[in-house]
């Protein structure tokens, strides 16, 4: 059988980032409760000309320079922050990138979970044609309102994936666990900018997912926890990684520890949620932060609230021996917010009756325009 799975991997996040501590000063919490309670020490916040396209085209544009466009006839683009309930977003990259025509577009939604949706999708469109190679974007803005629970678990981030025969990163394998249950821990009305969460449910719907999802996998032939050698887990905030691996361990009847789960956790703690880019944001940081992984066999645990979810694993293949990381400096560009900036960027709201000329504020290489005749406009910078 051929080998699908991820031939290249690359990530994109805002202009601005919220150091936690700076939000901890102004709601009087100790700023341990985010640095070691929550397992995050800052935040991604969007500048007024980027969003979830501008941040898919970033990735996108950096994976297409370096692999070329051959054989991509397909571009999937999930999100669960939206833009428009007819036009996919990748049709606005897809114009961004100068794509040929000759590409179907189309946008994937389950709350997190979508993009591990995308890549199922997209693997099987590879199976039936191994010469076609499919575009995955991942993009989400995870904001909640101001003063809530939520709010320090906010981010934003983009992960573009190529998904092809014979990958260089990481192969996927074909036994996966599955695990859908209605359930309202998390979900954002067609009405509102910002979703409503029971955060408490979403723990434990979470927790009950990941074995539920995992005695699937066990079910279909997967491996045994013994022959996986790293555990990335979706990532809402990266003690939420810790809280799953005690819960497997404990499911299991075995100690998992959590040292394995560092690597994985070093570009999450700096993005903060990126919702359906945070499962593969792990695998970036876990590719690029260690050395010997070649050959070994990576267990992925992706949850969409609502919720539907997936146990699937992959082997690293020779490819990722090459990865450096190349993300840290993008995280690092990124301009700190004062308070009052942030919470004035977050009430921001832009009725799409409203004509807009959006400030220039963004150097990423693609931003948003702004708004005309109640349709979004983007421009290569
Ligand atoms: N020093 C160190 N740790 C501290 C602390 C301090 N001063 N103060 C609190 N903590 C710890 C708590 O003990 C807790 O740890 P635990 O989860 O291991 O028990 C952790 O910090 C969080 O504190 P808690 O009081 O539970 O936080 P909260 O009720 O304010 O909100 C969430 C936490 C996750 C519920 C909230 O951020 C949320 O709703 N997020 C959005 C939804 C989400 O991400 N869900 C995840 C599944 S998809």
């Amino acid at each position: 059988m051929t080998a699908i799975g991820i031939h290249d991997l690359e990530l994109a996040t805002t202009h601005h980032l919220l150091d936690l501590g700076v939000l901890a000063e102004r709601t009087g919490v100790d700023p341990d409760k985010y640095r070691l309670g929550l397992g995050q020490d800052e935040m991604s916040f969007p500048a007024p000309d980027e969003d979830i396209v501008t941040m898919g085209a970033t990735a996108a544009l950096a994976l297409l320079d370096r692999n070329g466009m051959e054989g991509v006839r397909t571009l999937l683009f999930a999100t669960e922050s939206g833009l428009d309930h007819s036009k996919a977003a990748g049709v606005f990259v897809h114009k961004l990138l100068g794509l040929p025509a000759q590409v179907r577009v189309a946008e994937i939604k389950q709350a997190c979970y979508g993009g591990t949706a995308a890549i199922q999708a997209a693997v099987g469109i590879v199976q039936r044609n191994p010469r076609e190679r499919v575009l995955v974007i991942a993009s989400d803005i995870a904001r909640y309102t101001l003063d809530s629970p939520g709010e320090p678990t906010q981010g934003a981030g983009a992960a573009a994936m190529l998904i092809a025969a014979d990958p260089a990163l990481v192969e996927i394998e074909p036994a996966s666990g599955l695990f859908s249950d209605d359930v309202d821990d998390f979900w954002r009305p067609n009405d509102s900018t910002t979703a409503i969460v029971d955060g408490r449910l979403s723990i434990s719907a979470y927790l009950d997912a990941l074995t539920g999802a995992w005695d699937d996998l066990a079910g279909h032939d997967g491996p045994a926890i013994g022959d996986i050698d790293r555990l990335v887990y979706h990532q809402p905030y990266t003690k939420m990684a810790r809280k799953a691996q005690a819960r497997l361990g404990e499911h299991l009847g075995v100690d998992l520890g959590d040292d394995g789960l560092v690597p994985g956790a070093i570009y999450n703690r700096r993005l903060g949620n990126a919702y359906t880019a945070s499962l593969y944001a792990g695998v970036a940081s876990v590719l690029d932060h260690e050395s010997d992984l070649v050959g070994k066999r990576l267990g992925l645990f992706s949850y969409g609230s609502g919720s539907v979810s997936e146990f699937l694993t992959g082997v690293v293949q020779p490819g990722a021996a090459s990865r450096t990381d190349r993300f840290t400096a993008a995280l690092d560009a990124r301009v700190p917010l004062t308070i009052d900036a942030y919470r004035g960027l977050h009430a921001r709201e832009l009725p799409s009756a409203q004509d807009v000329e959006t400030p220039r504020v963004t150097e990423a290489p693609f931003r948003f325009a702004g708004i005309q005749g109640s349709a979004r406009r983007y421009e290569r910078r």
